[in-house]
This record gives structure tokens, sequence and C-alpha cells, in this order.
């Protein structure tokens, strides 16, 4: 695709963003489309996230996906807040309607379609989710939204814990518990086992948020981490024989749904799985 006067762009804005991979993943979905739009990053520091939004409508910039550290503060500086994304308190999705910034959280989303990809049922199942950061409330909003029977929070700061399970039960009358991460190995039978923590990332790869004790006891394990492909977490799991995802699909199903924010229809997964799982695979 040839840049020239009509391209429309799109970004990341987030600090650091050097390793985002959403820039490969739109560009390569805009060109499959022939769609005249590119994607790139800005570094905005936090101090200059207001400027930074403003310089999105004085530009024109036609959408921007929104990372840490940055998912929350930018809600007052924006002009139309969706419903899930009130929910959460985080955007990471806008949307620059003629001037109007509108924003969106499609993490909630994306996670609920990477468990439907693999056949797994949320309704009326018992979750354990390892974390209280920000990604481990978009996933146990999701859980909530669709049904969950139960969920513990298990996380290294115990605080953090309670203050999210409080705010899940307030927010959707669900059973929400909360212990610390150690002690996830009391646990009896879990159904989903969810790790939103960054223990096991790229480069500490031999760390794991639990034990294969733990693991045994679950039906399904979902790691949002995808670099490692198979963290230490899912590598227990892979050895027990039990059903495991990693979390290339939430990065890429949420990127769908920002993707049809803005361009009004989805890219073609599969196309970009492909293509993501080629290039991570030669260059890490
Ligand atoms: P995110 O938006 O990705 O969720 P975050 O809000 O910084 O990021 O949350 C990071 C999560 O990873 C937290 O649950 C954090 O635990 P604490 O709340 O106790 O800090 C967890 N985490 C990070 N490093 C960890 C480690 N070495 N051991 C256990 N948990 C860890």
């Amino acid at each position: 695709m040839e840049i020239n006067a009509n391209t429309k762009l799109y970004g990341l804005i987030g600090h650091p963003v050097e390793h985002s991979l959403s820039p490969l993943i739109h560009n390569y979905a805009f060109n499959s489309l022939d769609l005249n739009c590119v994607y790139t990053v800005f570094d905005v520091l936090p101090e200059k996230l207001e400027e930074a939004v403003k310089g999105v409508k004085a530009l024109g910039i036609r959408g921007v996906n929104v990372t840490v550290p940055h998912k929350e503060k930018i809600i007052k500086y924006l002009d139309v807040i969706s419903e899930e994304a009130l929910k959460i308190g985080a955007v990471n999705t806008v949307v620059n309607e003629e001037g109007i910034l509108k924003g969106y959280n499609t993490d909630v989303y994306g996670f609920i379609d990477s468990l439907t990809e693999v056949g797994e049922k949320i309704e009326g199942r018992k979750a354990v989710v390892l974390g209280a950061g920000g990604a481990s409330k978009a996933v146990c909003v999701a859980l909530a939204l669709k049904g969950i029977d139960s969920i513990i929070i298990a996380n290294r700061s115990v605080e953090r814990a309670k203050d999210l399970s409080e705010y899940i039960k307030k927010e959707f009358k669900i059973q929400c518990d909360y212990c610390s991460i150690n002690e996830v190995k009391e646990l009896p039978e879990i159904d989903i086992l969810v790790n939103t923590t960054s223990v096991g990332m790229y480069p500490n790869t031999e760390d794991s948020p639990a034990d294969e004790k733990v693991v045994l006891k679950a039906k399904f394990v979902y790691d949002l981490i995808y670099n490692p492909f198979e963290t230490a977490l899912l590598k227990h799991a892979k050895k027990n024989g039990i059903k495991y995802s990693n979390g290339l699909s939430m990065l890429v199903n949420q990127a769908n749904y920002s993707f049809k924010l803005w361009t009004g229809g989805f890219f073609d997964k599969n196309l970009v799985y492909r293509y993501l799982k080629e290039g991570i695979t030669h260059n890490l």
C-alpha cells in the first residue's frame, strides 16, 4: 500500500511501546484488505498524555490503541466512554469520530473470544485468576459478564486481590473470593486457571506463577503471556495432558475488535495468526 495524502493514521500510545506486536497485526490486516491506512507507535511519557490526546484530535489521527501506563488515566481526556470501558475503568481503544474521541475496552471481548475459540465454556464454571492488576480486572469482568459461577483471585499482594474481588462482587453480584498466590495449592478443583501476572514472561522463562501440583487440579489453563509461546505454566499443563492456550489469541482478538471499531469490519484472524507465528518464531 502506497502512503499518500489520503492515508489514514492509527497508532499505539504507551510507554514503553517498542516491543509491541500491534503495528505488525494492524499493518498486515490493513494491507491484506487493501485499506489505505497505516499504524505506528507513539512513545508517550505519563506527563505528556494530555498533550498527546490533543494531538490525536488536532492531527486527525483516526484511532489509537492505549497501553500501559495510560489505560486508566486517558479516560479523563476523552469525550465519550463506552459502558464496558467505564466498568473496567480502562480504555484500550480510541476512535476519533470527526473530532469526538470515543474510548472503548476490547480486552474483555478479546478474552471471551479466546476461550470460545478453543471451545471453553465460561457459564457455570469455577475460575482461579492469578494476578490482580489491570489485565486481571479485564479477565474477571469478562468471566463475570459471561456467567462464571465463581472466581478466586490469587495475588502476591493480598490487599490488591481483596480490592479487586470486592469490586467484582459489588458490580456483578457473583461469588468472588481472594487469597495469596502461595495459597492456590490449597484450593480444590479448578475449571479454568488464568495467569494474568507477568511471571514466566521473557526473559524469565523458567519462572511459573503456580507449580505443577496446582496445574494438575485445573481442567483448562490460559496464560495471557505469548512470549514465550509456551510458558513454564503451560508446559506443566502440556506435560499432564491438560488443555491450555497462550495469550496470542487474546492479543489478536482484542486487536480485531479495535480494527472493527476503526474500519467497520473484522480482519481474517487465521491469516494474522499465521503471520505472527512465523514472525515471532523467526525473531525471538
Ligand atoms: P497488568 O496491567 O499487566 O495487569 P499490573 O497492574 O502491573 O499489570 O499487574 C501485574 C500483576 O503481576 C500483579 O498481579 C502483580 O502482583 P502484585 O500486585 O503483588 O504486584 C503480578 N506480579 C508481577 N510480578 C510478580 C512476581 N514476581 N510474583 C508474583 N506476582 C507478580
